[in-house]
């Protein structure tokens, strides 16, 4: 029985942080612009709470300055759009990010287009999506990023090879599927209406898979020798010892069976979307005072 590589985000996201560290003291001691990440979150929600706590703790270990905006959840729809107004004016702000999702109250998409797009470091606003569409040069979604940095990492050049994305959502799913379309892969978007998915995912080389559901991606439907890249990060009960895990979108045990790389949850994609976030606050910050550093990924 053959085992697949594992994809090791935790190492991979160590380098590349310390990557943005060395750029941050340069534009430092160079140029005096020190890059600042400004997070919004409205409300309690417990898992959103650590997520914010740790893009703080991160960017604050690279050098960058961190401005953290906790609001209440009954918080008006017009305090945050205020806050935002005054964060795209502030020159100690080079990237915006409100964590998703948004009390039922907020009007998501509203907000979101709020954010300027040169500030927009989680690439949601319409301007970046357009962008990454039409081939241009904006902001990339971090999750994606970081997916495609690892899947450039393990496979090098991408073209003509046939992926499949499962799950079309415009945090993850359609922006991943742009990504690998400029990569020149065959690009197959799937999702909850798809006819036989499991003869999809066994025709592609590369499987993305970011639906939200524990496991739901088996073994046997993956291509032997694939590249499997886990995006899900679901909580569930283990049922031996009843505590709870993670565990991704993707049967891992069965699939490290049979791909030829894959990436663990958790320990995979989750760390490249927080050094993803630090690297797209650096550009922003880089562009923004149209400092001239070198990408550091060029085909990123
Ligand atoms: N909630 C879950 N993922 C994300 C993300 O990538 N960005 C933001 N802002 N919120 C999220």
């Amino acid at each position: 029985m053959t085992s697949a590589k594992l994809i090791d985000g935790n190492a991979f996201s160590a380098g590349l942080r310390d990557e943005i560290a060395a750029r941050v003291r340069e534009i430092r001691d160079e140029h005096h612009v020190t890059p600042g990440l400004a997070v919004v979150l409205v409300g309690e929600d417990p898992a959103s709470q650590v997520y914010v706590r740790n893009k703080n703790k991160r960017a604050m270990e690279c050098g960058m300055d961190s401005f953290e905006h906790i609001l209440p959840a009954d918080t008006p729809e017009h305090h945050v759009l205020n806050l935002i107004e005054g964060l795209n004016d502030d020159p100690a702000v080079h990237g915006i990010l409100v964590q998703l999702p948004l009390p039922r109250h907020i009007d998501s998409q509203k907000v979101i287009e709020a954010i300027r797009p040169d500030k927009d470091v989680d690439g949601f606003h319409p301007w970046n999506v357009g962008k990454l569409a039409s081939g241009g040069i904006g902001l990339i979604p971090c999750t994606p990023l970081g997916s495609l940095m690892m899947l450039r990492d393990h496979l090098g050049p991408l073209a003509g090879m046939k992926a499949i994305v499962v799950g079309r959502s415009n945090i993850v799913g359609k922006p991943m599927a742009h990504l690998l379309i400029r990569e020149s892969c065959t690009v197959t978007v799937a999702h909850s209406q798809t006819r036989d998915l499991p003869a999809e995912v066994r025709a592609a080389d590369i499987v993305v898979a970011a639906v939200g559901r524990p496991e739901m991606i088996r073994g046997d439907w993956i291509k032997p020798g694939a590249t499997v890249i886990d995006v899900g990060i679901n909580r569930v009960v283990d049922h031996q010892t009843g505590k709870n895990k993670l565990v991704g979108d993707v049967a891992f045990a069965e699939a490290v069976q049979v791909a030829g790389a894959i990436t663990p949850v958790p320990g995979g994609v989750g760390p490249m979307t927080i050094a993803c976030l630090l690297r797209n606050t650096l550009t922003a910050a880089a562009r923004l005072h149209r400092l001239d550093i070198p990408e550091a990924h060029p085909w990123a």
